[in-house]
């Protein structure tokens, strides 16, 4: 006997997208450089192919196309971001050009009643902004702040639905504690500050958004990722739940309760890595926490205790991908992500015990697959069953949760189109459309056809 899995009423069916990753016109219409514009120059080798974000799948000029082709899958809804570094090219001034842009974006979706939900930050510091810190520098929170006011002056009439920043955690672990984001930096003690200025920053942007009255609600982006010990020795339970302060609690507790979890200041603290907190931080933290969350879930994260002496440069535990080998169990044979469905029920009722039942959508879900043209037909459409497997089977552990109260109103995937994925630039593909890089043709996969009919009919 089949199940049939109904989502609740208006359930948002949808994906999700940033400016950098799509837009392409990096250097155009007044646009200044960003970290990845400038990384870029200066190292292209390091970007998979040297393919830099210039063009990237050219939303910039194709969006109108674009948002048809969302219509024909049947969103309601989409999120993408503001190009900081396109709206303010020196921090202060608005770029009439890209106002025009977003409000022809944002009329465009509205149009065709696919609901846009505009998110702040996703990786893209202005380079000037990185040149004095980054968010290593309070300067650089103020910035934000004054970035955020502008675009919800700007656009608040029209968008609902807004988030400060998307995955905080990666320029932190990325770009501060690896070599994988500018500016490539390995120190425990900047990551953290890193950390505390980006929740510091949300929470300001959070208090300028509800200043301003208007009609809408305000949330925040995070990966989490569960965190499950390798092992039930004593060593790496703790251990797991180190991994999880770090990776989750360090900003989902300030951003949904308004503080941060005893144990990890206790651990900072211990460690000598405890950030500067100026006078009414911590209050504004506390009294400036989101209306809703997103949820991007890829996979979760086993632990085990590293079994080396502890330092202030190596607090963390080891984490592990399990050894799954794709199609069985991993996304790729190279990144190696674990597909572990059950890791979104699992936050699903962690949102629902621990924060409150908050309000809640997964606002990423995909499978990044390397050299799909493998599975091209005859017809030229990639039959990417694997993929279609892949959302069932979160979706189920997904309905699940939602049967049992967890909060959930919406379910993006990661993503509408193949988009350029920061030094994966293309190498990785996660779209439901398949994106031609010398023709910038689109067309659609076999789970976009798949993708349309659950949005359609809510549910499979
Ligand atoms: C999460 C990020 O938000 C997005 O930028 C990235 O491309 C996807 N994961 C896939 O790795």
């Amino acid at each position: 006997m089949s199940t049939y899995y109904t989502f609740p009423d208006n359930f948002k069916w949808g994906a999700a997208a940033s400016a950098t990753q799509t837009e392409g016109a990096s250097q155009q219409d007044g646009k200044a450089k960003n970290i990845w514009d400038y990384w870029f120059e200066i190292e292209p080798e390091r970007f998979h192919e040297g393919v830099g974000p210039m063009i990237t799948s050219d939303f910039y000029r194709q969006f109108k196309d674009d948002i048809k082709r969302m219509k024909a899958v049947h969103f309601n809804s989409f999120r993408t971001s503001i190009s900081w570094s396109r709206l303010l090219p020196d921090g202060i001034n608005v770029n009439e050009k890209a106002v025009d842009f977003y409000n022809n974006v944002f009329d465009e979706l509205l149009k065709n009643d696919i609901e846009p939900i505009i998110n702040l930050f996703h990786f893209d510091m202005p380079l000037h902004l990185q040149e004095k810190g980054g968010w290593e520098s309070l300067e650089v929170v103020e910035a934000f702040n004054h970035y955020a006011k502008t675009a919800f002056e700007l656009f608040g009439e029209k968008i609902k639905r807004w988030t400060t920043f998307n995955e905080p955690i990666v320029p932190v672990e990325m770009g501060y504690l690896n070599h994988y984001h500018y500016p490539c930096v390995v120190d425990m003690k900047r990551a953290a500050v890193v950390a505390y200025h980006s929740m510091l920053a949300s929470a300001k942007a959070i208090k300028s958004y509800r200043q301003l009255n208007l009609e809408g609600e305000i949330g925040i982006i995070l990966n989490l990722t569960p965190s499950y010990p390798r092992s039930d020795s004593e060593e790496d339970v703790k251990a797991a739940r180190i991994a999880d302060l770090f990776f989750n609690r360090s900003f989902l507790d300030p951003s949904v309760l308004g503080k941060y979890p005893e144990e990890l200041i206790e651990l900072l603290r211990d460690y000598d890595l405890l950030p500067v907190v100026n006078e009414g931080d911590l209050d504004l933290m506390e009294n400036n926490t989101v209306d809703f969350l997103g949820v991007n879930y890829y996979q979760p994260r086993r632990i085990k205790e590293k079994g080396a002496p502890i330092d202030s440069n190596n607090l963390l535990p080891e984490s592990f991908f399990d050894s799954y080998i794709w199609p069985e169990r991993r996304m790729n044979p190279y990144r190696g992500w674990e597909i572990y469905e059950k890791g979104i029920y699992d936050i699903a009722i962690n949102i629902k015990d621990n924060y409150g039942n908050i309000p809640w959508y997964v606002a990423e879900n995909g499978m990044g697959v390397e050299h799909e043209e493998r599975f091209l037909d005859k017809a030229g459409m990639i039959q990417d069953d694997y993929r279609i497997e892949f959302y069932e089977e979160h979706l189920k552990w997904l309905h699940k949760g939602i049967t049992e109260g967890s909060n959930c109103f919406g379910y993006h995937i990661w993503t509408f189109m193949d988009n350029w994925s920061w030094l994966n630039a293309y190498k990785n593909r996660y779209g439901l459309y398949r994106v031609d890089l010398d023709t910038q043709e689109r067309s659609l996969k076999k789970s976009g056809q798949w993708f349309s009919q659950v949005a359609e009919h809510n549910g499979f």
